[in-house]
């Protein structure tokens, strides 16, 4: 019978462009997936965005679109993102998706039903950047004014909070503490690290719970509540089921749900958001009767040298660069293996560049390349049969390749990603020194000893194919490359994987290309650092195209637009307009039989307006006519398009006749 494993990203907020902080996360559960698909179980893996709310409403309207357009757009530009990260997802939800607003729904009035929600009175400090509630308390800061009193504060994200003051529902957390306390008891490694469930306890739960406020009334953008739609559900609420509604939980399509959520269930979150898993979710779970998750997962931060990352230090990391510039595996690298579990980690362009050099391009690449062109120049691209224990040095290899195989399944199922990675690098270096003990170019010459430069060759070639193996999660392309550079078939067997399991008769490619190139450090560093600084391209918002092209103008219908009569005209003369430094004075064919006469307000963008004739421009044709400069009358307006500080005039291809319609 397989196994089935259920993993899950946070759901992120599409409130502006993702940076490397989300792409570990999601890289991360990719990562997991591809491991536990290779070791044979049945995977669904599932993330998605959280594009309710009210920062998503005021982002919104910042860019002038509504929520729903807005998160429309932002939607393409993380789908694009993770494609481009490779991320192998089974489900991309999003909280505006009808099954799910339909489950929330009906899982409001159902714990208002048994109880477990009751209506009341919020009044408290809210963080709208993190859709959080907060006592005063837990906030890491407050603003007092002359006579002492709190007027304002900070929560522990760095966001400020505001005074909230509503009529509300609420959550009933402090019926369930008791459950919570004794689940966490019951499954001591329910979070990982270690000492995070310890933290939660301490506290959260000890001092005792209070209820949740679990609704809004200030805003519209999110779930109404169906009994009292002035009422929105709170969003965590909301985005939290997502984990269930993906499945189909309450839905007529449930065979996922009852497949998945039965079988281990495996949350990863950054730790800013483990109260919400670990407090929240579970006790919501226990009101709807549903098992609780095996799994939370709650790794630490990316931080940059001067601290968080934020666009206005210009400090922030966009995935797209890194993979445009030195390709997608090195980030998966960097990110996995610079992350240390239970702490956050800081990213440097130095350590970035640095980890490229030497441990992808010298430790890994070397060593491939140096394999193929040994097997090709001693044997003729054909790998010998892997034979045990012929020099004196392929028992300790064998035994390092052992041990640390096995070390690193114990940390892949540990999910330190740091630890599993090391123990792969722990086997090329030894497989590098390998080839220095036992000195191949010595054994290749004629007094030398060709059955011992046999067993190296194959020793060689079967610990590339087990690293392949282990950094397929991790690094796909390069896996695949290691592979078909030994003339292996890209069929992995990573649950029974031995050195000896190198297969026979294999012929290595002829010549090797270099998986990773060589950087010149202090170039590159340089290139990630001017990347970093704010107001780059890469900064750009993935604004929905509407924002864009948004219109400063009221929306028309299709007939006011088709009011409009634009024609392809050939100039035929233009001149400067005497008294104007601004004016072009156009005579244009425009198909309609006689000559027209257009005054376009454009001379300054063409210094050398005589290239203009014999152009075909695009003009609007039944503009009422006006008289400009006192003596000329303007018959239409030709069109052009601003960019910059610049103009250009819209040209036809000179094929099509003048007096065309365009529309
Ligand atoms: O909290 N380093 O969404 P969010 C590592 N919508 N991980 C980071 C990071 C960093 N510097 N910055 C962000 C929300 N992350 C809610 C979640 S789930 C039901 C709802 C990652 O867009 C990390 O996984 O603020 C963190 O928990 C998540 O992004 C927060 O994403
Ligand atoms: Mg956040």
């Amino acid at each position: 019978m397989t196994k089935s494993f259920y993993i899950t990203t946070p759901i992120y907020y599409p409130s502006g462009k993702l940076h490397i902080g989300s792409a570990y996360t999601t890289i991360a559960c990719d990562v997991l997936a591809r491991y536990k698909r290779m070791m044979n179980y049945d995977v669904f893996y599932l993330t998605g965005l959280d594009e309710h709310g009210q920062k998503i409403q005021q982002k919104a309207e910042e860019a002038g679109i509504t929520p729903q357009a807005y998160v429309d757009g932002m939607a393409v530009g993380v789908k694009e993102l993770w494609q481009l990260l490779d991320i192998s997802y089974d489900k991309f939800i999003r909280t505006t998706d009808d099954y799910h607003e339909k489950v929330v729904a009906q899982v409001f009035e159902r714990l208002l039903a048994q109880d477990d929600i009751y209506s009341g009175e919020y009044s408290g400090w809210y963080s709208v950047s993190d859709e959080e509630f907060f006592t005063e308390s837990q906030l890491a800061e407050v603003y007092r004014d002359e006579n002492g009193k709190v007027v304002g504060g900070v929560a522990p994200s760095g966001h400020e909070v505001e005074w909230v003051s509503e009529e509300s529902y609420f959550l009933r957390l402090s019926k369930y503490q008791d459950r919570l306390v004794e689940f966490f008891k019951s499954q001591p490694d329910f979070i990982t690290p270690d000492g995070r469930l310890n933290e939660m306890l301490k506290n959260f739960i000890e001092p005792g719970l209070e209820d949740l406020a679990v609704s809004r009334t200030t805003f519209t953008w999110g779930v109404p509540v169906p009994s009292n739609p002035k009422h929105v559900v709170y969003v965590w609420i909301d985005a939290l089921l997502n984990y269930v509604t993906a499945l189909g939980y309450d839905q007529e399509q449930h065979g996922n749900f009852d497949k998945f959520w039965n079988g281990t269930v495996f949350h990863m979150v950054g730790k800013d958001i483990l109260r919400f898993h670990s407090i929240y979710w579970p006790i919501l779970l226990m009101m709807l009767d549903v098992k609780l998750p095996e799994r939370l997962i709650a790794h630490g931060w990316f931080v940059m040298k001067d601290g968080k990352m934020s666009k206005s230090k210009g400090n922030v990391i966009y995935p797209e660069m890194l993979v445009e510039r030195f390709g997608l595996d090195p980030l998966r690298y960097y990110l996995m293996r610079s992350l240390p579990v239970g702490s956050d980690g800081t990213f440097t362009p130095e350590d970035y560049v640095a980890r490229i050099n030497y441990e992808l391009a010298n430790d890994l690449g070397n060593l491939l390349n140096r394999t193929v062109a040994m097997i090709n120049k001693y044997f003729g691209g054909q790998v010998p049969a892997y034979v045990e224990n012929v020099t004196a040095f392929d028992a300790d290899l064998a035994k390092v390749v052992e041990e640390n195989i096995a070390e690193y399944h114990k940390q892949m199922n540990a999910v330190d990603y740091p630890r599993a990675l090391e123990a792969v690098w722990n086997i090329i270096s030894r497989t590098n020194k390998y080839i220095d003990e036992t000195a191949p170019w010595v054994l290749a010459k004629e007094d030398g000893d060709k059955e011992q430069l046999a067993a190296v060759m194959a020793h060689l070639a079967a610990s590339l194919r087990v690293v392949a193996h282990l950094i397929q999660p991790f690094m796909m392309n390069t896996s695949n490359a290691i592979m078909e550079q030994l003339g292996l078939d890209l069929d992995f067997d990573l649950e029974n994987l031995t050195l000896a399991g190198f297969p026979e008769n294999v012929t290595v490619v002829a010549k090797g290309t270099p998986i990773f190139p060589r950087l010149d450090m202090d170039e590159e560093i340089a290139y990630i650092q001017s990347q970093m600084t704010a107001g780059k391209p890469q900064e750009k918002e993935w604004i929905p195209e509407e924002v864009e092209l948004k219109s400063e103008k009221d929306e028309i219908k299709f007939e006011d637009f088709d009011k409009v009569e634009i024609r392809v005209a050939e100039v035929k003369e233009v001149e400067r307009v005497e008294g104007s430094d601004k004016l072009l004075r156009f005579r244009l064919d425009a198909g309609d039989g006689e000559d027209r006469q257009i005054l376009s307000g454009i001379a300054k963008f063409y210094p050398n307006e005589q290239e203009l004739v014999g152009k075909k421009l695009q003009i609007v044709a039944n503009l009422k006519p006006r008289k400009m400069m006192k003596k000329y009358v303007s018959q239409g307006m030709i069109l052009s398009a601003e960019h910059g500080d610049q103009l250009t005039v819209l040209t036809v291809d000179p094929s099509v006749p003048n007096g065309s319609i365009i529309g």
